[in-house]
């Protein structure tokens, strides 16, 4: 690319507001035609007359603008789509320098790419600038982009601002790879470091690299449950050929027995790098051991912030063997199928501001923040709609748009997505108090559920009671797509780590089981095996096998680990 510096020569005004890049150049002119040819066809339905001849009146066909290198212009300049070819039209006309009030952002990131120079200055200015360039005897303007001045055609002194890091690239003559070839020694230090820290991503055989499995039991009978995780990991890798890396690590009290500390630095590292995370639980008493410095941060909450993990999916099933174990009537609950996508990385749990002060009388005040931004309901409104599609095609949003400024724009940004996104989609919307009457009521009506962080959380304990145990219900957690294409994911049982209940070996290992299923439908792409798997589960229920959760007081149950030896046996083609 050629570089900047200075730019003196002839300027010509084209002030009209919003030209968008159809006008710089037309479509059929890109496909007839190389870069460099393109400057002949620049503001082609401006230039001509519908006869072919040039229109004199067009500035840019009068003789004092001959051999224009600055073009002054209006608004929002270059909007529309996104095609490179406007500034190779520009630029093969002979311009340098394009200066306006404002551009389109796609045309003006393509300007830097290609090596023209693109300033904004304030809309009296151009006007000026272009009076000047009507007016005087020659319009001459000289653009310094060392000194970051205009001199206009009266030979005013104009200041403009530039990004400081695109300033030295157009100076050099650099595009972006240009710019990123310059930090070549620092780009290979860091690699170099970054190999010891991390071999696992570094990994050099020809196949491509075998997905990365975290495992994290982590507290109360999280431990005992991921056991079963493990077994059934164990049997697919063995009878069909699953091919992925499995590594645990202690996390929560475990981590601070094994290390000292509840977190360490090679742990994260892991959790930030790996596939998908198979949780089991956090919480325990005995956290209380522990400096409350020390305990400050809640590992699971800043797991999910770090790794955006935005989209909580947690599905309820009936299940018809099990329709007594529900408190609600089996009529009631025969038959429910559906899914609540939680908004899990944002909303009252992150929002700021937070905390507990106190006040000058002595006596304390507490705040949290609900916060929801449009890009964040957006993203989870597809995920919900993008889900129905593969469902029943319902969507319900659950807000409280009757009293909180939050709720009504949630429900607005979801209608809007469904309107514009998802015209085949059903949506509904339904207050957060009715929805829980509702799911109690007549938890059939639902197919997919979407609402906000703390609604899901609630909303999602509501709905587990009717299958009839908090210990069946799997749930998996994504973040956004990134750049290879996978995403960040974390998949946990929605029971928790019950301490009342830990150690005795008579957690329900279902949940956790069912949730290695949403891993290999999601992140693993063995859809199969996935149904393998809850297929096993239900025969097994059908076939009787109890965990002491799914049983009266009184009867007889089966420990966690025979519960997933009744799985396993289960697990067949
Ligand atoms: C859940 C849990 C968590 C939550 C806790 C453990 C932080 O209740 O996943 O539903 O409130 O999100
Ligand atoms: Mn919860």
């Amino acid at each position: 690319m050629t570089p900047i510096t200075t730019v003196r020569g002839i300027g010509v005004a084209v002030t009209r507001a919003n030209i968008d890049t159809d006008v710089l150049i037309r479509i059929n002119r890109l496909i007839e035609h190389s870069p460099d040819e393109l400057g002949a066809y620049l503001f082609e339905p401006w230039r001509f007359l519908p006869d072919g001849q040039p229109d004199a009146e067009f500035p840019l066909n009068q003789p004092r603008h001959e051999g224009a290198v600055v073009l002054v212009a209006g608004e929002n300049f270059g909007c529309g789509s996104s095609r490179e070819h406007a500034v190779w039209a520009l630029m093969s006309f002979g311009f340098r320098v394009v200066i306006a009030p404002s551009f389109g952002d796609i045309f003006r990131q393509n300007s830097f790419q290609n090596g023209l120079l693109t300033i904004a200055l304030p809309a009296d200015e151009i006007d000026r600038i272009a009076t000047e360039l009507d007016e005087a005897g020659e319009p001459m303007m000289t653009v310094d982009l060392e000194g970051q001045v205009v001199t206009t055609p009266a030979g005013r002194i104009v200041e403009f601002e530039i990004d400081p890091g695109r300033r030295r690239a157009l100076l050099d003559g650099l595009d972006d790879i240009g710019v990123t070839l310059m930090y070549a020694p620092r780009i290979d230090v860091f690699e170099q470091a970054d190999v010891q820290r991390r071999p696992w991503n570094y990994r050099t055989t020809d196949e491509e690299r075998a997905m990365q499995l975290l495992i994290l039991p982590g507290d109360g009978v999280g431990s005992e449950v991921m056991d079963g995780v493990k077994r059934v990991l164990a049997w697919l890798r063995e009878d069909r050929d699953l091919d992925v890396d499995v590594h645990e690590e202690p996390f929560g009290m475990a981590a601070w027995r094994a290390h000292g500390t509840l977190m360490t630095d090679e742990t994260w590292e892991r959790i930030q790098s790996a596939d998908a995370i198979l949780f089991g639980a956090i919480g325990s008493p005995e956290y209380a051991q522990i400096p409350p410095e020390q305990r400050r941060v809640d590992w699971l909450l800043e797991m999910r912030r770090s790794l955006d993990l935005y989209e909580n999916l947690r599905p309820v099933r009936a299940i018809d063997a099990l329709l007594d174990a529900s408190t609600l009537r089996p009529e009631v609950v025969r038959g429910v199928d559906m899914v609540i996508v939680r908004e899990l990385a944002g909303g009252v749990y992150f929002g700021q501001p937070r905390g507990v002060e106190t006040l000058p009388d002595g006596t304390r005040r507490a705040v949290n923040t609900i916060v929801y931004t449009t890009r964040e309901v957006e993203r989870i409104a597809r995920s919900a709609f993008e889900l129905a599609r593969t469902r029943q095609g319902r969507v319900c949003s659950v807000d409280k748009a009757n009293v909180l400024e939050f709720g009504a724009f949630w429900r607005e940004t979801v209608q809007g997505i469904g309107d514009n996104e998802y015209p085949d989609v059903e949506i509904s919307h339904m207050y957060v108090d009715n929805c829980a009457m509702q799911l109690v009521r007549d938890p059939r009506q639902f197919d997919v559920i979407v609402t906000e962080n703390l609604f899901g959380d609630i909303l999602s304990d509501c709905a587990a009671m009717v299958t009839g145990s908090l210990g069946m219900l799997p749930s998996a957690s994504r973040g956004p797509v990134k750049a290879d294409g996978r995403r960040a994911a974390l998949y946990e049982p929605v029971h928790g780590s019950a301490p009342d209940i830990a150690g005795q070996g008579v957690a329900n290992p279902i949940a956790a089981i069912l949730s290695l299923a949403m891993c290999l439908r999601y992140t693993l792409d063995r859809v199969n095996d996935a149904v393998l798997v809850e297929q096993a589960v239900e025969r097994a229920i059908v076939a009787g096998a109890r965990t002491r959760d799914l049983t009266q007081p009184g009867s007889t149950f089966l420990s966690t680990s025979e519960m997933t030896d009744r799985v396993i046996a289960e697990l067949h083609p």
